[in-house]
């Protein structure tokens, strides 16, 4: 549907994007994840054609998005990193013109308004000038411009940078209910966790190239196949790490801080077995916490940095 070939963008001596492919199929939620700097958006410019890569194409439906970049346009909401909307206008102000954009006219401006505003929570708010609005309410309002012509494809950048944790949550439940209902989404983020409820497909993006993709299951095995059981308990006696022992020979079992740490791959099911074992030890588990690999963990096995700076 929208694929990137080879793209590549320099800004003077600046190589912000090198060799990035990607692919967004109808129907998919595809993640970008990359920390500050790493090219997250300059890469989405040059898919909705907002710049031109310095080399490589865009194709939208096989077709290079130069030759026709209006189709695109029309299929593509995107929701820009900054906020871009006008303070003295109000909400349902700023969506008409946006929709007027678009080619939204007479009823089916004012009734798409309508629903956007529904979508978005800010129906209660629409004539009260943005100038007014907090951070959240503003970003929601910002989603609702690229949503008025009913895209196709929904690329968002970063859309919960600096908000409140409320507006963050009510914009990440708009976005899963987005991707149920069919839209094609493109996630831009360095939030590990809003990639990883959002997102299906996910590209590691870090110094201007994708260093990994795939679904969130085969990036973690990157990392490692297994998981680990924190256990505590009023007293973790040696009979019952003994017990666990026997039980589960191949695990890794150690004590750390007064911590139990049981390692075994991910596909064994052992929190049943294991309270089992410490009822008929006497041994009182007080807290049971199965960790996997993270995003975070992909990110840092890959280049030895922390995602987040
Ligand atoms: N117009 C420009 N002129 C010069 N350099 C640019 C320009 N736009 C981006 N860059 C540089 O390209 C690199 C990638 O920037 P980009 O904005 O794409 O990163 P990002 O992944 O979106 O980061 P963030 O998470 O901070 O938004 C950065 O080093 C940035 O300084
Ligand atoms: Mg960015």
């Amino acid at each position: 549907m929208l694929q990137a070939i080879d793209l590549h963008k320099k800004f003077k001596t600046k190589e912000a994007v090198r060799k990035v492919n990607m692919q967004l199929e109808a129907g998919e939620s595809v993640g970008l994840l990359g920390p500050n700097g790493a090219g997250k958006s300059t890469t989405i410019s040059m898919l909705s054609s907002l710049i031109m890569p310095t080399n490589g194409e865009v194709l939208w439906n096989n077709v290079s998005v130069n030759k026709n970049p209006e189709a695109l346009r029309k299929a593509l909401g995107v929701v820009p990193q900054e906020i871009a909307l006008y303070p003295e206008l109000s909400a349902k102000e700023n969506l008409h013109f946006f929709g007027r954009i678009y080619g939204l006219k007479g009823q089916l401006l004012v009734e798409r308004t309508e629903e956007i505003l529904q979508k978005i929570g800010l129906t209660d708010r629409k004539n009260d000038i943005v100038k007014t609005f907090s951070g959240g309410m503003k970003r929601r309002l910002n989603i609702g411009a690229a949503l008025l012509h009913n895209p196709s494809i929904l690329i968002m950048d970063e859309p919960t940078v600096g908000i409140d944790p409320q507006s963050r949550a009510y914009i990440l439940d708009t976005v899963k209910q987005l991707v149920e209902e069919g839209m094609t989404l493109l996630y831009t983020s360095h939030y590990m966790e809003e990639v990883e409820l959002l997102c299906d497909k996910i590209y590691i993006m870090d110094q201007g190239e994708i260093i990994a993709y795939g679904t969130k299951e085969t990036l973690k095995s990157l990392v490692s196949d297994n998981q680990t059981i924190e256990l505590k308990a009023h007293i973790l006696s040696q009979k019952f790490e003994e017990a666990l022992k026997k039980y589960f020979p191949t695990a890794n079992i150690r004590k750390e801080d007064e911590i139990l740490l049981i390692t075994m791959p991910q596909n064994e099911e052992p929190l049943a077995t294991i309270f089992a074992i410490a009822a008929k030890n006497a041994v009182t588990i007080t807290s049971a916490i199965v960790k996997v690999p993270s995003l975070e963990d992909v990110f840092l096995h890959l280049t030895g940095r922390a995602l987040r700076d």
